[in-house]
């Protein structure tokens, strides 16, 4: 083999094996589809495990999750559905998630969030909605969304979004690249674990007194 060719083959080697990982979010499946057995508890392993294939049927393919739209009337001003593969088992091993969000026109918010196994893309539908992330060198990249907009927010960066339209519902959907991306909203996560981070390593993190500790976790119903 020539030199020239053999330096070709080992870059595309090089360059396929560093850009597998950014190729697909979820392990590509090795059946037509498996559809989840939801009722199976005892067993455990990446996915869920499929129904017999010969039950499967239409019915399993179609979600209505999504029809109406939803109640809004909490603390937050949002309704989210979930079309992931625990709540839609069709889509178990297709590294697919839809979610819809209804904010409510008093300023629905989905709050500060990282989804750490996928990457999303946002489409506004109705309204208009704020949306921003942070990438992991601090810089804060936002825009407003208008009927017909998309963004993206890359994968496992903090984000969030707020309806911004006084006037009317704003809804979007989101397709996210895995079955089961994962949801850890920040101030949850901090303030109101199971058991409560120590309220000194809180005070360290954000530069407050004990009293604004003990506040916030009661806010977020924290212990
Ligand atoms: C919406 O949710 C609120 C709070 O949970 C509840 O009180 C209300 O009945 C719900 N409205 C409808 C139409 O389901
Ligand atoms: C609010 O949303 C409605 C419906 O999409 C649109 O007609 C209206 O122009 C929006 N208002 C503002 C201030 O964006």
């Amino acid at each position: 083999m020539e030199r020239s060719t053999m330096l070709l083959l080992s870059a595309i080697a090089i360059l396929a094996f560093t850009a597998a990982p950014a190729l697909s979010a979820d392990a590509d499946p090795i059946l037509d589809f498996c559809v989840a057995d939801l009722t199976n508890k005892n067993l455990f392993l990446n996915g869920l495990p499929c129904k017999n294939p010969a039950t499967v049927t239409s019915a399993d393919f179609k979600f209505e999750g999504f029809r109406g739209m939803g109640n809004t009337s909490n603390p937050l001003g949002i309704a989210i559905g979930f079309a992931a593969g625990a709540t839609f088992p069709a889509l178990n091993t297709q590294g697919l998630t839809l979610v819809k969000i209804d904010y409510a026109n008093t300023g629905g918010f989905v709050p500060p969030h990282v989804h750490p196994r996928a990457s999303e893309i946002i489409l506004v539908l109705e309204g208009a909605v704020l949306v921003g992330f942070v990438d992991t060198s601090g810089n804060y990249f936002s825009a407003t969304l208008y009927a017909g907009d998309l963004f993206v927010f890359p994968r496992g960066l903090v984000h969030f979004q707020l309806g911004l339209n006084s006037s009317y519902p704003s809804l979007s959907f989101s397709s996210l690249n895995s079955q089961n991306p994962g949801l850890s909203l920040i101030a949850p996560a901090l303030f109101a674990s199971t058991p409560g981070i120590p309220t000194m390593v809180l005070q360290k993190s954000f530069a407050i007194t004990e009293a604004q500790v003990k506040a916030i976790k009661m806010a977020f119903g924290g212990h």
